[in-house]
């Protein structure tokens, strides 16, 4: 028996309870005590007088759910005589949307859920674009509360006309209007006596038959590997579940991202070794030499071998109340593959509205954007289009694990490719030789006016005097020049530090020792200005004074300023300082003075 999974998506109160409730009932998914109890309960909390209330039965489930640990989707599941059907429920409110991304993501059809009396609202634009971003092709609009409406044809025919209009550009392959009440049951099941002038089919009996078969799976062979089973030196079985394609015994395959080929030599379900898998099975694979490959690796029909690409074009829906910081570093989980990836371009954002392309520097909590991807390791990747597998991927906050975005690969992007690193003569030895010097990255950190750039200043008198070749960054000064164009909000403060750390690696190939004085608030930030440096020639120098000593000493009168509100995103204030939880050295620049301070930070260099 075929299953269809859909996804509901409504607002508030436009009666999405009530309707899955009532498809649970009249499928006869209800079990008979919890019957007895909805009766019971309908009388007791019921908004429906001596009426059943459905919805009591699927609020009830909700509610218990939130009282424990939040599961982002509810799954309900019924049965009619001619399909098995997996219902992806989603709360309605705004700051859910994440969820309904997750449900929509298994789902190959949404009902979207009007309210016959409000008409398209913005949270329906929101949750269509979404749906649509997701790959659903087919979508039923159900517009419900006739009954509230005197089960009027014109009301339901200008909403019709209303989500046409908008829907048109995305690129939906069918689109069914039912006008119907949850309610009351009217063209949920049974035709409605109540409006005549419908002749299309019944919501029940177009889930019934609706064709959602994507061709995705049909493609060529591709399999993620998850796990390498070796439980002796004799077995090497290559585990994972099949995204697209047959795959049978003898058949030539790749594994990428290495491109080393070979052949299938058995193929196992469980147990049992089969003579073909299909997309969706869970297999292990045996193949016929002792080829490389390993976890996060991909196995592909060696005849259609899918693209390695590490620059991408993506749509992002963002999930996560901190907002999206282009530059900065986010995990990123691609198939079975973790890897690091940057928005290196925020293209724009998307109105959810209107599907205008708006400028935007960041991205909110479920705002829409294209960006630009880079990504530190090569990826085996298809269009969402092609493979949901292959095309998706999930950001994670490094710092907090957050999942904080979700993400589909439009194509990647070839500009880059062909630009290699010049391998150049005169290299980082040769230069730090002829200076007599081991090169480095002196990087301090901490509030403004903590003294970073009174040390900064004292160490490169004394490294000079001693005959040693410098350079100090300070964020004052650069802020004048290369990035005069940078503000202090969190994105650009985030690019402000990307800038001045690929300028302090450039001056540390160059053979010198740099010091940087930046606030540099954020982990994430200094993290990956690390990641540019060799093992121990970073070295993270923070100049540990309370805010308050800062205050009380403010010797730019910033403090003043900020303090009386004429300052804003002002360190410490009313934006983070994310103090190092392990930095190379710390300065108790509050308590000592900075000579003091320059004796305990030669100490600490050695
Ligand atoms: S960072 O946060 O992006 O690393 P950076 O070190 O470049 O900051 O610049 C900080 C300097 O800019 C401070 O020392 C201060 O003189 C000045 N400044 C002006 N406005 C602000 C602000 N809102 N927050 C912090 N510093 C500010």
């Amino acid at each position: 028996m075929e299953t269809l999974r859909f996804i509901t998506c409504g607002s508030v109160d436009d009666g999405k309870s009530t309707l899955i409730g009532r498809l649970l009932y009249e499928s006869k998914a209800i079990f008979d005590d919890q019957l007895a109890a909805l009766i019971k309960d309908s009388a007791q909390y019921g908004t429906q007088g001596t009426q059943m209330d459905l919805a009591l039965l699927v609020d009830g489930l909700q509610a218990e759910r939130e009282q424990g640990i939040t599961i982002d989707v509810a799954y309900r599941f019924f049965t009619t005589d001619e399909r098995r059907f997996v219902v992806a429920d989603t709360p309605g409110h705004e700051q859910y949307t994440r969820n309904m991304a997750t449900g929509a993501s298994t789902a190959s059809l949404a009902v979207i859920l009007i309210d016959a009396r409000k008409g398209v609202l913005v949270q329906t634009r929101r949750h269509s674009r979404i749906v649509a971003m997701m790959g659903i092709r087919h979508v039923v609009l159900a517009v419900n509360k006739m009954d509230l409406v005197g089960f009027d044809a014109a009301t339901f025919y200008a909403i019709v006309a209303d989500y046409r209009a908008f829907a048109a550009d995305l690129g939906f392959a069918s689109l069914q209007v039912i006008p119907l009440s949850g309610l009351t049951g009217d063209n949920v099941l049974e035709p409605s006596p109540n409006m005549p002038w419908y002749t299309g089919p019944m919501l029940m009996q177009y889930l019934n038959t609706v064709d959602t078969r994507s061709t995705q799976a049909q493609g060529a062979f591709r399999m993620p590997v998850q796990w390498v089973n070796r439980p002796n030196l004799d077995f090497r079985g290559f585990c994972g579940r099949i995204a697209a394609g047959p795959m049978h015994p003898g058949d030539a395959v790749r594994v990428l991202p290495s491109g080393v080929q070979t052949h299938v030599k058995a193929v196992w379900l469980g147990f049992e070794a089969v003579a073909e898998a299909q997309a969706g099975d869970s297999v292990t694979i045996t193949l016929a030499d002792e080829v490389d490959a390993s976890r996060s690796d991909v196995l592909v029909a060696a005849s259609a071998p899918p693209e390695v690409a590490d620059q991408f074009e993506a749509r992002l829906l963002w999930m996560s109340a901190h907002a999206l910081a282009p530059g900065r570093q986010y995990l990123m989980k691609h198939a079975c593959k973790e890897v690091s990836a940057t928005v290196s371009n925020l293209k724009h954002r998307v109105d959810v509205n209107t599907g205008a392309h708006l400028a935007a520097t960041k991205l909110d909590l479920n705002e829409i954007g294209l960006v630009h991807l880079s990504t530190n390791a090569p990826l085996v990747y298809e269009p969402y289009a092609v493979s949901q597998v292959l095309g998706s991927f999930i950001l994670i906050d490094k710092l907090t694990f957050e999942t904080v975005g979700a993400g589909m690969i439009e194509f990647a992007l070839r500009r880059a490719n062909n630009i290699h690193w010049q391998a150049l003569e005169i290299n980082k030895a040769a230069r730090a030789a002829q200076k007599h010097q081991t090169p480095r990255c002196i990087w301090f950190t901490g509030l403004s006016g903590s003294g970073k750039s009174a040390i900064a200043n004292l160490l490169e008198k004394r490294l000079s005097s001693e005959g040693r070749h410098t350079y100090l960054l300070d964020g004052d000064n650069v802020r004048h020049g290369l990035n005069r164009d940078l503000g202090f909000t969190e994105a650009d403060r985030v690019e402000n530090i990307r800038r001045v750390a690929e300028v302090a690696r450039l001056m540390v190939d160059a053979g010198l020792i740099v010091l940087v004085s930046f606030i540099s608030p954020f982990a994430a930030e200094r993290a990956m200005a690390r990641s540019l440096f060799a093992p121990g020639e970073f070295v993270e120098v923070f100049v540990d004074t309370p805010f308050d000593d800062c205050a009380r000493r403010d010797v730019k009168g910033l403090y003043a300023k900020a303090l009386r509100g004429e300052l804003k995103n002002f360190t410490g204030l009313d934006s983070p300082y994310e103090a190092p939880a392990n930095p190379d050295v710390r300065l108790l620049a509050g308590q000592k003075s900075i000579e003091m301070c320059l004796e305990d930070l030669l100490n600490a260099l050695g």
